[in-house]
């Protein structure tokens, strides 16, 4: 009799096409993950990937603290990433999945774009499930195959991905749509446009041009994890942390994003309120576990700390992930982040923004 169960189950799992979602570092399905890709950092000789400029931290809800991967994002195997986007690779135009893929600079080339969403992202469902993979990495992923770019070794990146039900694709093309995504790759077959007809404007380069200029929802992942994400599109003309994510959220944050300036791009200024407790702070300095710290110029991560400025009250426990940056040609782009209310996680963000910048006593 037993014997015959495991024959059965086995039966099963060689015959039941798995459903496309994140898979985690050992290629097996999971909820939701996130990775933050190390910066290159030359005080690390013991450890090549992070010398290397490769290295990652990740975690997932099988184990809610920074791990310390042994490989580098590069590695094609005990990689998430990796793991996630073979889903892909093979079934770029496979009438059995939608995928979406969008990047403000398109990987294998030098095209780039200064105007449209500064976003990139990975979208694949199958017709009953599928990923959001959220995150920073220029020039990433390649349509053709699985690999790191070089030109995204030296600055810190992170990621999150997110596995949801077929029910959940049209509002993350809700979510794009005001985005205005600077697209590379969509491979749209009849069962999903007509399931979504949004996908179809998207497709075409359409977005959300008249107001409302914002838009938030809920997502609820497979294994029923919530997480609230935020749009925007460029011509709010606003910043998508202090103008909006903060007040929805009703807590002071900590934001860490790009903040090398150039020519007209200038860093917007941390924004502090005296009695609404609810300020905008830029990230200065990231310290992380494993004795790994960096100024914020060596990070090209984009995230979202909140935080109490109330001596006696807890902290709320936000952690946001995306795709803004925090300078002033960002006000006319579109873009959004992914933020979730969670003690364990939160405590894993809590400290590692360890200085900010101060406010001009505004
Ligand atoms: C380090 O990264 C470079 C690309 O920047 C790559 O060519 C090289 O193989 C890597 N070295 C190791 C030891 O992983
Ligand atoms: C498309 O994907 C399905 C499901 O994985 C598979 O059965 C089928 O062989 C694929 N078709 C092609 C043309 O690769
Ligand atoms: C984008 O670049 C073009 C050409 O360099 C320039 O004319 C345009 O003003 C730029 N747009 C934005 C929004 O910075």
């Amino acid at each position: 009799m037993q014997r015959f169960f495991i024959l059965f189950f086995i039966f099963l799992i060689k015959n039941s096409q798995q459903s496309v979602q994140c898979l985690d570092n050992s290629g097996k399905p999971v909820d939701w993950y996130i990775f933050y890709k190390l910066p290159h950092l030359w005080d690390h000789p013991e450890s090549v990937p992070i010398s290397n400029g490769t290295g990652f931290l990740y975690m997932d809800p099988n184990q809610k603290t920074w791990k310390l991967m042994e490989n580098g994002m590069d590695a094609q195997q005990n990689n998430a990433v990796y793991s996630t986007l073979e889903q892909y690779y093979g079934n770029s135009d496979n009438s059995s999945y939608f995928s979406y893929m969008y990047n403000d600079e398109w990987p294998d080339s030098t095209i780039w774009s200064n105007n449209s969403g500064h976003a990139k992202g990975v979208v694949m469902f199958d017709k009953s499930s599928g990923f959001w993979l959220i995150h920073s990495i220029p020039k990433f992923p390649s349509v053709v195959e699985f690999r790191y770019p070089s030109n995204a070794h030296w600055y810190g990146q992170m990621g999150l991905c997110l596995s949801l039900g077929f029910n959940s694709l049209a509002d993350v093309a809700q979510q794009l749509f005001f985005y205005n995504t600077f697209t590379y790759q969509f491979n749209l077959p009849d069962y999903f446009a007509n399931s979504v007809p949004l996908l179809t404007r998207l497709q075409k380069g359409d977005y959300q041009q008249s107001p409302p200029y914002t838009n938030s929802k809920i997502f609820k992942t497979l294994g029923g994890q919530s997480f609230r994400h935020f749009a925007k599109t460029g011509s709010w003309g606003k910043d998508l942390y202090s103008d909006y994510v903060m007040g929805e959220l009703r807590t002071s944050i900590k934001v860490e994003t790009w903040d090398h300036e150039s020519g007209t791009e200038t860093n917007l200024p941390s924004v502090c309120s005296q009695n609404a407790h609810m300020s905008t702070l830029n990230a200065a300095y990231i310290r992380l576990p494993f004795n790994i710290n960096y100024k914020t110029y060596e990070d090209h991560s984009k995230f979202v700390v909140a935080f109490s400025d109330q001596n006696r009250l807890p902290a709320v426990p936000y952690v946001c992930i995306g795709d803004i940056n925090r300078q002033s040609h960002q006000l006319h782009r579109g873009g959004g982040t992914m933020c979730i209310y969670e003690q364990d996680i939160y405590q894993q963000y809590a400290n590692i923004i360890s200085e900010t910048v101060p406010c001009n006593n505004n």
